[in-house]
């Protein structure tokens, strides 16, 4: 399975936390149901947790867990599953975190994403610190900077998208259909 990955990060790469998103943005929600409706999702069992009575509607999740008999809300829509899983499955599967998860795809360059969809809140937490319980992105921001080029999308309350793009993608990128449907969902159109 090839992977897109989408998250919402502010200034100090904060994406959780208590196993919760610690802002409220209703376009940024919106675009992240654009993106991912009717789409393959795979998530940690926190974020899996995390998640309105543990289910996104009109998703088929797939979730990261060592735990083969954990309980699941909906089976018929989600399953746990394993690295080596997903490698035999077909088509994009959109990786929605937590921290752990993204950092397992973004470190291993045999699970890099081909696309990675940044959402930059334009603010940050003065007063925390990681003893706090925050849940970072920084590591794997900082191999979208090794790995990656970005393109830019919009910026809407507060919020810039960007996409990033794997290098070796470079050439081929623009011809490809789900790059394209990615940025029309990004963009809101
Ligand atoms: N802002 C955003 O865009 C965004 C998006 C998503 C989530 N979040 C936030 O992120 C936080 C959760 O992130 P997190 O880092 O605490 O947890 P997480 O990444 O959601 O899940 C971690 C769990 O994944 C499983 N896992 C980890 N490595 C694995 C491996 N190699 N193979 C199989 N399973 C593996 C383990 O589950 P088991 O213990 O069951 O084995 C582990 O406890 C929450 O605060 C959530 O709200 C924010």
């Amino acid at each position: 399975m090839k992977t897109i990955a989408i998250w919402c990060r502010n200034l100090n790469n904060i994406i959780g936390h208590q196993n919760d998103i610690p802002w409220r943005i209703s376009s940024d929600f919106q675009r992240f149901k654009r993106i991912t409706s009717h789409k393959t999702i795979i998530v940690g069992e926190k974020t899996y947790d995390s998640l309105p009575n543990r289910t996104l509607p009109n998703r088929k999740i797939l979730i990261l867990s060592l735990n083969p008999s954990l309980n699941l809300t909906d089976p018929s829509m989600h399953s746990v599953v394993t690295f080596d899983d997903l490698k035999t499955m077909d088509g994009y599967g959109y990786i929605c975190g937590g921290g752990m998860i993204y950092k397992l795809f973004l470190e291993d360059e045999t699970k890099r994403p081909d696309f990675v969809v940044d959402c930059v809140y334009n603010h940050s937490f003065d007063q925390h610190s990681p003893e706090e319980g925050y849940i970072y992105v920084t590591d794997p921001v900082a191999q979208l900077e090794q790995h990656y080029f970005k393109e830019y999308i919009n910026e809407i309350d507060d919020v810039k998208t960007y996409i990033w793009i794997k290098k070796n993608l470079r050439e081929s990128y623009k011809e490809n259909p789900t790059y394209q449907e990615l940025k029309e969902k990004a963009k809101g159109e």
